[in-house]
This record gives structure tokens, C-alpha cells and sequence, in this order.
């Protein structure tokens, strides 16, 4: 069974928790798309380990981890990743594996990336300053250099010459910036094709062969579908499709392939980086959920903003997901919490809107119609049997459910590893 894992909201749902659970069931997991923007954490026992690029199934012995062509490298965190799970003990050799057509972020995409935040001042997209949006970029210009140009060292050089004659006119004249020199990065790029090369391989064969075999794969998403550029709060988004769509073109799997799709959920919402956010709550409430929920960005540490959960957001993304189901995870946050409210509705211009308007400036004006449940008084931490939930936590989960029309197959009431209600596995085959 082939399953896609997404994020349903503006990322950090906690598909990291999800996609190690389920990856126990799957042969391969695989990143489709984004880079080390990501930051996946996940609790083994006393160990939180936070993955950026290397596909979270890795941590389970024996499974195997793909990074396909839609994922976009920087050899060098993708290096030091893998060092610091060595360290851990874990070992990717022979059981990592990267497309030889995935682009790579070179050291100018991360200068473009931070420089071009600079110069937009307040209007600047929050970026986690990786070099992502300027990779994508070239990729689509089609400049972009691809894992497979390192192993032609003289092809590389002229690929990197052509970009940086313009790059290096770009960063002087616009930014004031100092240029790149061609040789530097030349021999530090064919450093890592070196250290890299025993990974590398034609990806789309492998899944399509192991498919055909009979094996389960696990296409783990990156960030959020309301991220995602073209789904997504665009101009603030990241660079690529981070739904369901993007598992396909992110790894020559065909869309018929593909048996479900899985959408992570928080019991609320939180966004880093700027862009409307209609349901955010600023004041104590969100301070309270912020705190919590343990709100601080896994990559760049940034305090996540916090707010009520918004079922006009997430029914968008079960509609251009075609969902089969949702987790829903950290529930126990809400514990205690004496009144809690889910967003039904924009209002905007004194109208009442029930789906997401296209308008970025409609978005920012929208204030949130807001539906009130009651709370509950008891500890919902560490619960695995749906029926010892508190009847007003069931009845928050039932609304959930409803509003956005959509099955609930988990609900996570942890970060730990066995912590979740499980009502449907999905590689069950039920
Ligand atoms: P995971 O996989 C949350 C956000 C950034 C910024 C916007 C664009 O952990 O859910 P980029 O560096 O991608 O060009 O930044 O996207 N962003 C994320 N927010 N979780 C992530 O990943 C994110 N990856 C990017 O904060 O607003
Ligand atoms: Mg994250």
C-alpha cells in the first residue's frame, strides 16, 4: 500500500510523530518535497531527535529512506545530518537513497534568500533563511544545478560559472553584496559529491521496482498544504507543493499509484513566519497554547504563532488533498483549557465568507466566526483507548470531524512514540 503523510495546516503539525509510527509499517519513506526548512521531531524513549531532510522512517532499523527528485539539497546540512545520527548510532548506509535529478541549494540561493528577506523589510515571508525559495527558482528558470551535474566535474564548472557571472552581478549591484568565487565552491560541491555519491540513483526506478514487488512505501510531506505555493496563503508560502499532489511529481510515482492520503492536524493552529492567520489569538490564550504546546520553531527556533483551530482552513485541504483521513495530534494541550473554540467562518467586509478567499488582502481582514465548546477539567496525556477521553474532548474531536468533513483514524495525545489513540491503522488494509 502506497501512503502519502501531509501537513494540514501551516506546518508543525506533528507529522514527524506520525510518519515514525506508521513508518513501522512501511518498507520505504519517502521526502517528496521542500528541504531542510523542514524540521521533523521526534521522542524515542528519552532521545527528541529533530530531522531536516534525512526521511523520518530512517530511525526505524532496517527501513529505507528516499529523498526524491522534488526535494531540494544542500549537501552540506544533508552531510552533517547524516554525521549526527551516526553519532546516535544510527547508520543510512545502504538504506538512504537520492535522486539523481533532485536540485541542490548552493551557498548563493541561502545569501539570495536572506538578502531578498532583507530588502522587504516588514513584508519580508519569514523564510527559515535555507536558500529554499532561491533554489526553486533556479530549478524552474532552469539554472538550477542537480545532484547528477557533480559527477561531471567540468560540466559543473561551467553550469556554476554561467549562474554566478549573473548571481554575483545580482548580489553587487542590488544588494551590495560581496560575490561568490567559482573555484571555492566548485571543490567544496565536488567534496560532497564524493562523500555523497554512494546514495545516489535513480529513484523513480527503485520506488516504481519496489512497488511492482509489492512493498509498502510512506510519502512523508514537508511543511503544510496551506504553505504549499499553489494551494497555499500565497506570497506566504514556501516553494513547492507540499500536498498530496507533490508526492507524485516529487518522485516519478504515478498518481494512480497512490492508495491514501493522510492529513496531520493540531488540535488548534500555529503558524511561523508572516501571512494571514484569521484564527491567531494574541493575547493570553494564545501565550497559554504557545507555552503548552512547546510552540518554538524545530528549525529556527522562532516562537510559533498560536490560535484556534480553523475548520475552514483544514476542509480547503481535505477537498484538494481528497483525504481519507486525519491525526490529530497534541489534544492534551487543550486539557484544562476552560473553554475552547473551533473557526467556522471569514467575516469580511461586514459578509460572512464559509471558504478561503483567493485575496491575500481579504485573508488579513478576516476576523474569525468562532463556534465555543466546552473544555475539560481531566488529563488527557498519554491516552491510547478513544473511550477513556472526557466526553467534551470526544464531542471537540466529533466537531472536528464534522466541520471539515473528514474521518479522525488518530488522535496523538503525546509526543511519544506509543502515545496514540489509533481507531484505524491505515496500512491495516481495512
Ligand atoms: P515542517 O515540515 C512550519 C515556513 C517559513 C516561512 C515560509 C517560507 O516542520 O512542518 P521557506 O524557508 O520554506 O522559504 O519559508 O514557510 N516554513 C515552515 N513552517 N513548518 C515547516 O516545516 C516550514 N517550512 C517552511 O516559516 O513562513
Ligand atoms: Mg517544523
Amino acid at each position: 500500500m502506497n501512503l502519502v503523510v501531509i501537513g494540514t495546516q501551516w506546518g508543525d503539525e506533528g507529522k514527524g510523530k506520525i510518519v515514525d509510527l506508521l513508518s513501522e509499517f512501511s518498507d520505504y519513506v519517502i521526502r517528496y518535497q521542500g528541504g531542510h526548512n523542514a524540521g521533523h521531531t521526534i521522542v524515542i524513549g528519552e532521545h527528541t531527535i529533530v530531522l531536516h531532510l534525512i526521511p523520518t522512517g530512517l530511525l526505524q532499523a532496517n527501513k529505507k529512506g528516499v529523498i526524491g527528485n522534488g526535494v531540494v539539497i544542500d549537501p552540506k546540512a544533508l552531510l552533517e545530518e547524516i554525521n549526527t545520527l551516526q553519532q546516535q548510532g544510527i547508520s543510512v548506509e545502504g538504506r538512504l537513497f537520492i535522486s539523481a535529478s533532485a536540485h541542490l541549494i548552493m551557498p548563493y540561493h541561502q545569501k539570495l534568500d536572506l538578502e531578498s528577506e532583507k530588502v522587504k523589510g516588514h513584508k519580508k515571508i519569514g523564510t527559515t533563511g535555507r536558500g529554499i525559495g532561491p533554489a526553486y527558482a533556479d530549478k524552474m528558470s532552469r539554472t538550477g544545478i542537480r545532484v547528477c551535474d557533480l559527477f561531471d566535474a567540468s560540466f559543473f564548472r561551467e553550469k556554476l560559472q554561467t549562474n554566478l557571472e549573473e548571481i554575483n552581478t545580482i548580489l553587487a549591484q542590488i544588494y551590495h553584496a560581496a560575490p561568490f568565487d567559482l573555484e571555492v565552491i566548485h571543490k567544496e560541491y565536488l567534496g560532497y559529491a564524493e562523500k555523497i555519491k554512494p546514495y545516489v540513483t535513480d529513484t523513480a526506478l527503485l520506488l516504481n521496482q519496489a512497488i511492482d514487488a509489492g512493498q509498502d512505501l510512506l510519502f512523508e510531506g514537508a511543511q503544510g498544504t496551506h504553505l504549499d505555493v499553489d494551494h497555499g496563503t500565497y506570497p506566504y508560502v514556501t516553494s513547492s507543493n507540499s500536498g498530496a499532489g507533490g508526492a507524485s511529481t516529487g518522485t516519478g510515482v504515478g498518481p494512480t499509484r497512490f492508495d491514501e492520503v493522510l492529513g496531520v492536524t493540531k488540535a488548534y493552529t500555529t503558524r511561523v513566519g508572516s501571512g494571514p492567520f484569521p484564527s491567531e489569538l494574541t493575547g493570553d490564550t494564545g501565550d497559554l497554547l504557545r507555552k503548552k504546546g512547546n510552540e518554538f520553531g524545530a528549525t529556527t527556533g522562532r516562537p510559533r504563532r498560536c490560535g484556534w483551530f480553523d475548520a475552514i482552513q483544514v476542509r480547503h485541504t481535505v477537498r484538494i488533498n481528497h483525504m481519507n483521513a486525519l491525526a490529530l495530534t497534541k489534544l492534551d494541550v487543550l486539557d484544562g483549557f476552560p473553554e475552547i473554540s473551533i473557526c467556522v467562518g471569514y467575516k469580511v467586509d461586514g459578509k460572512v465568507l464559509s471558504e478561503m478567499p483567493c485575496s491575500l488582502k481579504k485573508l488579513e481582514q478576516a476576523t474569525p466566526v468562532l463556534k465555543h465548546f466546552p473544555g475539560w477539567d481531566t488529563s488527557t496525556n498519554g491516552l491510547t483507548d478513544y473511550e477513556s477521553l472526557p466526553e467534551n474532548a470526544k464531542k471537540y474531536i466529533e466537531a472536528i470531524s464534522e466541520l471539515v468533513g473528514c474521518r479522525i483514524d488518530m488522535i496523538s495525545t503525546s509526543s511519544k512514540r506509543g502515545e496514540t489513540i489509533v481507531r484505524r491503522m491505515p496500512f491495516s488494509g481495512e
